[in-house]
Parts: structure tokens; sequence; C-alpha cells
């Protein structure tokens, strides 16, 4: 499917998260400190929870994080990994492209093999 158009780059505060719908899917959108722009699915693997509500930290080595509000599960923003119990499963990580001031993200997850190690 084609990357959708979902926000504006001036949208993004830097350092928080913006939560959109990609083909139905709920997004978390956030622009880290670097001005990079990552996106991943928005529900918490733990419960039912928006991570876009979350806390985006830098968590050195581990890269930018997204961290679960609820009971503090950081997720990897390069990886959708979470790097803290207690949740275990990842999230869906989504391929994002910045066109002059339009944010695109397509609504096909980047399959795990793609994902950096
Ligand atoms: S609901 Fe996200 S860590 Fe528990």
């Amino acid at each position: 499917m084609a990357a959708e158009r979902v926000c504006a780059l001036d949208d993004l505060e830097q350092d928080t998260a913006v939560r959109v719908l990609v083909g139905g899917v709920p997004v978390a959108v956030v622009k880290d400190a670097n001005g990079d722009v990552f996106a991943l699915g928005d529900t918490c693997t733990h419960g039912d929870i928006s991570l876009a509500e979350g806390f985006v930290e830098d968590g050195g080595t581990d890269g930018p994080t997204l961290e679960c509000w609820a009971h503090g599960s950081r997720f990897s923003l390069r990886t959708g990994r979470p790097l803290t119990l207690p949740a275990y499963q990842p999230v869906p990580v989504f391929r994002v492209t910045v066109e002059g001031d339009d944010v695109l993200v397509d609504p096909t997850p980047v399959p795990a093999d793609q994902l950096p190690a």
C-alpha cells in the first residue's frame, strides 16, 4: 500500500508523540531530539494503552525510546522491541518518509528481519 500523509513535520514537537491513524490502525509518530521521525504501533503490547500518551526519551546506546505511562515499558523507536518489562512483545514499526513538510507513513509494518539488530 502507498504511504499516507499523517501530518506536517511542523505538527511534531521534539520528543513528543502524536497518535494518528494509518490505514485505520493507530500509530504513534515521534520526532526525537535529533529531528528523526519514527512510527510505531500505538497500542502497548502489555495493555490497551496508547503509547503516544507516554514519554520520549534518549535511551543512550539503545537509541530513542517511547515509554508506556502505565507500567513503564520502554520501546525502541528503531525496532519496536520492549527494552524493559513488563511488556515482552514488540510493537510494529512503520517506515516514515518526510517530503518537504509532509510526514508520510507506510501502512505495512516493516518485516522483523529488516529491522536493526
Ligand atoms: S500497559 Fe504498557 S507497560 Fe503495562
